[in-house]
């Protein structure tokens, strides 16, 4: 269903993630949305989706109210890189952006996903994208029936589509309510752990204040999991809470900066019955070799029905 490629988009880690979803779920949260990969696979009846990405936020409202003239205007677009610099560089000219519609953005953007090289979505320090031509011989520019089944989700179910800060999806949250995270990751590299800055700008401080909101969402009775990179930084700042080690070969990167094979973590403050464990042994966090579930009292519940269902699950 999903329309669009996004570096860091959680397909590979859905076999670790779906059992960890609880079973009861009255609102559905994902305030880092990007690709919606989880989103997409669970469907839920009722969610609140974010993104900081006005452009991705634009796309999905576009999905939901004009598909069918996306995909006209998609039709107007051609693989050369004359026409892919062309519609890159829009969002140099203010004139120009303003006279876009929703809907040409819209497809702008899907347009340059489609044909820019990894799909990578990068933006200079302006906001601007600058990532470069693809050079693929035929890349699907106009996915028609994604968008069409797209559409039917976020109209037919009853899903706000924020832009912005995570924090105002999370403000709006509740006991009983379930809400995945999938943060820009902190970096892997020794050299680039301790730096507050990221080319995500999703640094040091901004793990502190997410993993700070994490705790709160706890006190007010609001499930959660987390995915981030399997470092020292993670392990420290969610050590009171259940922490599985899941060994993954994907770029870690969102903005598609670093690749290879990385442990990532999954990380919850709830604990699901009968659960298999998906814990792995994480050999490069030395500080956490022999406790890489950590379990806290007070980060454990036990009730698993509250209010209504969003899925059959
Ligand atoms: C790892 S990606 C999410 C990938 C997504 N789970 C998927 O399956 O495609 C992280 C997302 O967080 C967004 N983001 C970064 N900082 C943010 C913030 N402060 N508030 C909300 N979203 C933010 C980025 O635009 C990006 O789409």
């Amino acid at each position: 269903m999903s329309v669009i490629k996004w570096p860091g988009g959680k397909t590979q880690l859905l076999p670790a993630i779906r059992p960890l979803i609880p079973n009861h779920i009255k609102t559905y949260c994902e305030p880092f949305v990007g690709g919606g990969a989880v989103l997409l696979d669970l469907a839920p009846t009722h969610a609140i989706i974010n993104d900081a990405n006005p452009e991705l936020i634009n796309l999905y409202r576009v999905v939901r109210d004009n598909p069918d003239d996306l995909v006209a205007a998609l039709l107007q677009h051609v693989n050369t890189a004359e026409h892919f610099y062309a519609i890159r560089s829009l969002d140099r000219d203010p004139e120009a952006w303003a006279a876009l519609s929703d809907i040409d953005r819209a497809a702008r953007y899907l347009f340059l996903n489609k044909t820019c090289f990894n799909g990578l979505m990068r933006v200079n320090r302006h906001g601007q994208i600058n990532s470069s031509f693809g050079r693929y011989s035929k890349p699907c520019i106009c996915p028609k029936d994604s968008i069409l089944e797209l559409h039917d989700f976020l109209f037919n179910s009853d899903i706000d589509i924020l832009c912005g800060d995570y924090t105002a999806a999370l403000d709006r949250l509740d006991s009983g309510d379930f809400v995945y995270l999938d943060p820009p990751y902190a970096p892997v590299s020794k050299t680039a752990n301790y730096t507050s800055y990221t080319s995500s700008g999703f640094g040091i401080d901004e793990q502190i204040r997410l993993a700070n909101a994490c705790r709160d969402l706890d006190r007010r009775g609001v499930k959660w999991l987390v995915s981030n990179s399997s470092v020292p930084l993670i392990h420290d700042l969610y050590s009171n809470f259940i922490i599985d080690v899941v060994p993954a070969k994907r770029s870690i990167n969102c903005k598609g900066g670093k690749r290879g094979p990385v442990d990532e973590v999954l990380i919850r403050n709830y604990s699901i019955p009968n659960s298999l464990s998906i814990n792995k042994k994480d050999s490069s966090v030395e500080a956490h070799e022999s406790a890489s579930i950590k379990l806290s009292s007070l980060q454990i519940y036990s009730k698993y029905t509250i209010g209504g269902f969003s899925n059959d699950r």
